[in-house]
């Protein structure tokens, strides 16, 4: 095989020790763990405590368990990209934050918007500088600290969300492994569904603004339901026509953890059995950009070298893709 191509050759992951339980969150808002588990099918999810920690610090984890596990020094790292809705502040980017605090200082970073699609996109764009032949170790982290724009008195978005950092290594490779392709799509008028009001240029932070809760998640939960519903699906099956692929012949498909019927309605439209996806989402919530590589992450061991898998996810923008890439290693 002449063309370079860009594999996923490390995984890596920090998930933040407190737990907040359906039972918790039942003594907070007027819910049930019933109503959590049959409606959207999480359990607990993680929040990032303590002070002065923020996204940065949980990409930063991340990244040094990416690199011990893939024997990297810092100085080997040549771009990395940060996929975060939840910035530790406007500017500079998190990215250079979290180089910042790892010791990449070989390397130019910048923090990438695509919400719950952040990860596919962040992978669809580090793909072109390995493929380019230039960039020989790409780290994409996907992070969001959800907790903190997530409005605890609200029941419809605040069992919904939880925290984490992740981080995966790209690299060249010119065996039959690695990324094949991917299908990314937006929707600029879905924003009137999912945004966050103010803190922006349009509506600065101001006491009104925090008085009226619109430093928050805003959510349209049945609109963003349906469109999730038929936009993972559609491009999960073009990629699959694309490349002729049956359901059998994919190993995993790997969604984005937002609501367990989401995730099913996706396999169904698929094909695709419950035994060939990777879903974690009772364990942790919608980690926006982190769910999908904290599925490869959770399910690591699983994964064998060539295994086909189909990763789709969707969220604010509207944005949506899917991945199709074949697994470059065998777990030790
Ligand atoms: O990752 C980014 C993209 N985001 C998503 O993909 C999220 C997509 N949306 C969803 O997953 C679902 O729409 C939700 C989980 C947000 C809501 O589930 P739903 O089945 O669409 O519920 P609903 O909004 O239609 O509400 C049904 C009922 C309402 O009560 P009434 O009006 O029928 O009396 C809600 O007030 O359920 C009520 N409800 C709750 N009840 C107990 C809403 N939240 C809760 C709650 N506990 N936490």
């Amino acid at each position: 095989m002449d063309k370079i191509r860009s594999a996923i050759t490390g995984v890596g992951a920090y998930l933040p020790e407190y737990r907040l339980t359906n039972d918790e969150l039942s003594t907070m808002i007027d819910t049930t763990d019933e109503w959590i588990m049959k409606r959207i099918g999480i359990k607990e999810r993680r929040i990032l405590k303590g002070e002065g920690k923020a996204t940065s610090h949980m990409g930063a984890e991340a990244v040094k368990n990416l690199l011990e596990k893939t024997n990297t020094t810092v100085d080997e790292v040549d771009m990395l990209i940060c996929a975060t809705i939840t910035p530790d502040m406007p500017f500079p980017a998190t990215a250079n934050i979290i180089a910042d605090k790892v010791g990449i200082h070989n390397a130019w970073s910048f923090d990438l918007n695509a919400a719950c699609s952040g990860f596919i996109f962040a992978l669809s764009t580090a793909t072109q500088f390995i493929e380019s032949g230039r960039y020989k170790k790409v780290v994409v982290v996907a992070a969001d600290m959800m907790s903190s724009i997530t409005n605890y008195k609200d029941r419809t978005t605040c069992p919904l969300f939880g925290d984490a950092g992740t981080a995966i290594l790209l690299e060249p490779t010119n065996e039959d492994v690695g990324i094949i392709d991917y299908i990314n799509r937006v929707d600029g008028l879905g924003r009137h569904h999912l945004h966050m009001k103010a803190g922006g240029s349009l509506s600065p932070a101001s006491c009104e603004t925090v008085q009226n809760g619109e430093h928050f998640v805003y959510q349209e939960g049945q609109a963003v339901f349906k469109a999730a519903v038929s936009s993972m699906a559609d491009v999960a099956v073009e990629i699959m026509d694309k490349y002729n692929l049956k359901s059998e012949d994919v190993n995993w498909l790997v969604p984005h953890q937002a609501n367990l019927r989401i995730i099913d309605a996706t396999a169904r439209r698929m094909g695709i059995k419950k035994e060939q996806v990777l879903i974690n989402i009772e364990k942790y919530g919608n980690t926006t950009a982190a769910t999908i590589p904290l599925c490869l992450w959770d399910f690591e061991k699983q994964l064998k070298k060539g295994d086909n898998i189909v990763l789709a996810a969707f969220g604010a923008g509207f944005t949506w893709g899917s991945v199709y890439l074949k697994w470059a290693y065998d777990s030790k």
